[in-house]
Order: structure tokens, then C-alpha cells, then sequence
């Protein structure tokens, strides 16, 4: 399969500093790659080298054939890199629709079919930017790159700080883009056993260095791997909720290992959050403050 992302001895960082300090890696059409590590390890310096943000200081990118690398950003993103940034940057001002359609290029993926895949989306396309909530203004950053019809998707932790609800929403969307075909991508993740099911491959960096790659599925095999790298315990089974036993099922209860109440510990705690009958007003149950 030919290469559709090749990155060639990539030196770069920020200012004199050097992050990466000589990556090689390839991507193949279609590839799903997750790219794990600590915080600081260069992950968001390497998406931003392939957007042709930070410093270049030796090394090359080529997108399916085409050397990138004296292209300037926006250059890049017509010649097909799609970025979901980790700050989302989506512009504010502008309609959901007008977001999607101020940068779309012709290619399959429509303002339509992204509306078909985020309803949530259709429903707010006459909203401003800042009128979105989180996980909308994920969606949209999403949709965003896609209505570019890009070669390569970048994520830079496209679920961080979104409820667990709006996680599986976009994770479900990120399995149908992945699929669609003609694209490769590289999702950045802290939560490698979020990501495991989505991805083929994964790569772990340190200090701006490749130090695993590996299919996804020898890595759930080994999760000893990322208890080493990303200080990630491996994932046990989830342990059984407890099953209703047949009497308390008979009346509608669940079984509970609950212990049998203190009852004298409960009546020399009554004074505390009861008081005495006599201090209640015979018509309600509220208590009047005792008057004088
Ligand atoms: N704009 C910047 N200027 C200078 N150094 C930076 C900048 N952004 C990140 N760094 C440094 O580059 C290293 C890698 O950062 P980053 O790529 O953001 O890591 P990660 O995304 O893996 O958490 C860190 O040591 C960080 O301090
Ligand atoms: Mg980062």
C-alpha cells in the first residue's frame, strides 16, 4: 500500500528548542493511528509540524506523494491535512454552517453528510460559534476539517473534558469516518483504552522520541506496555453487579449487602435530626422555633 503521510527525519520545536528531534513515520490510506505519551512528549508538536506551525529545522512531510514541506499551513490544509486543534479554534463569530461552508472544498464529505452524522449539528446550524456547547464545538471542529475532504485528519484530544455521554457520541462518529475510506488519520489521546477499539496502530513517544509502535490489537494483548510507558494500569474486567437474590427479586427488591440497622446507635442520634414530637405544631409537620 502506498504511503499517504510520510514524515522523513523531522527535526522540529519551538524557538531554539528542539522537541522532535528526528521523526520518521508513514501512514498508510485508510490507517487509523493512535498517538499516545505523556504530557510533554511531543505529540501536539508533531500534529503542529504537519500542519506547518512550529519550527522546522531538518526533515521532510509529503502528503500521498507530494513533498508539503516549503508549504505554508493554509497551503497544507488545501493540499489535504485536516487539523481538529486541541483548543478546537472554531470561529466564533461565524454560524455552524457558515464554519463548515467557509472552508469547505468539493469531495464527499458535504455540509449534508456531516449534518446526517451530527444531528446535533443541524439542529444548531443557525448558532454562532460561541453559543455551542463543548462537545458541539468538538463536533463542529470535526465537521469543520472534514467538509475540507482532507487526506489526513489530525486530532489533538478530541475528547478531553466533554461528558462521557458526548465521548461515546464522537467516538461512535470517529469509527464511521475512519471507515469511510480515502483517508487516513492520527488521533491524539491521554486515554489509550478510550481510543484501542478505534485504532489499527499505535505509536507511544518520550521526549519527542517513537519508543512503541505496534497494531492496536498486540497492544490489548500486552497492556503491560502501557503501564510502562503511559503509567496506564492495564484494564481488568469489570466486576459483576451484584444479581437480585429470589426472595428480594420476589418482592421488588435488590439484593443489598446492606448491614442491619443500629437501632441503638439510631435512637441516640434522633435528638440530632428529629425533634422531640412535642416541639412540632399539631397541624404540620414544620417546626416552630419555641417562643418564649
Ligand atoms: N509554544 C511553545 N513554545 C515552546 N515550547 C513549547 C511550546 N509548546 C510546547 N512546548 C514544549 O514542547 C514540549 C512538548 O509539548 P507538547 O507537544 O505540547 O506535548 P504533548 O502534546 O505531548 O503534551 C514540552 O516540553 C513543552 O513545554
Ligand atoms: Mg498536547
Amino acid at each position: 500500500m502506498p504511503d499517504f503521510l510520510s514524515i522523513q527525519g523531522l527535526r522540529a520545536g519551538y524557538g531554539e528548542a528542539v522537541v522532535l528531534p528526528g521523526m520518521t513515520l508513514t501512514l498508510a490510506e485508510g490507517q487509523v493511528l493512535a498517538l499516545l505519551g505523556r504530557n510533554g512528549t511531543g505529540k501536539t508538536t508533531l500534529i503542529n509540524s504537519i500542519v506547518g506551525i512550529t519550527r522546522r529545522f531538518g526533515g521532510t512531510v509529503a502528503l500521498a506523494g507530494t513533498d508539503i514541506t516549503p508549504m505554508r499551513p493554509d497551503q497544507r490544509a488545501r493540499a489535504g491535512i485536516g487539523w481538529v486543534p486541541q483548543e478546537r479554534n472554531i470561529f466564533r463569530s461565524l454560524t455552524v454552517e457558515e464554519n463548515m461552508t467557509a472552508v469547505a472544498q468539493p469531495g464527499p464529505w458535504t455540509v449534508e453528510r456531516i449534518y446526517e452524522m451530527f444531528p446535533r449539528l443541524k439542529e444548531r446550524r443557525s448558532n454562532f460559534g460561541n453559543q455551542l456547547s463543548g462537545g458541539e464545538q468538538q463536533m463542529l471542529a470535526i465537521g469543520r476539517a472534514l467538509t475540507l475532504n482532507p487526506k489526513v485528519l489530525l486530532l489533538d484530544e478530541p475528547t478531553e473534558g466533554l461528558a462521557p455521554i458526548i465521548v461515546d457520541e464522537l467516538l461512535k462518529a470517529l469509527g464511521t469516518i475512519t471507515r469511510s475510506g480515502g483517508i487516513c488519520s492520527i488521533i491524539v489521546e491521554q486515554n489509550a483504552q478510550k481510543i484501542l477499539g478505534l485504532a489499527d496502530r499505535v505509536v507511544i513517544l518520550e521526549r519527542g522520541t517513537i519508543v512503541h509502535d505496534a497494531a492496536s490489537s498486540a497492544l490489548k494483548a500486552d497492556p503491560v506496555v502501557l503501564e510502562r510507558h503511559l503509567g496506564a494500569r492495564p484494564c481488568r474486567e469489570p466486576k459483576p453487579r451484584s444479581v437480585p437474590t429470589r426472595s428480594a427479586a420476589c418482592c421488588g427488591r435488590r439484593a443489598s449487602r446492606k448491614r442491619a440497622p443500629n437501632w441503638r446507635k439510631a435512637r441516640s442520634l434522633r435528638p440530632i435530626f428529629a425533634r422531640p414530637r412535642t416541639w412540632r405544631s399539631k397541624r404540620s409537620c414544620t417546626s416552630r422555633p419555641r417562643s418564649g
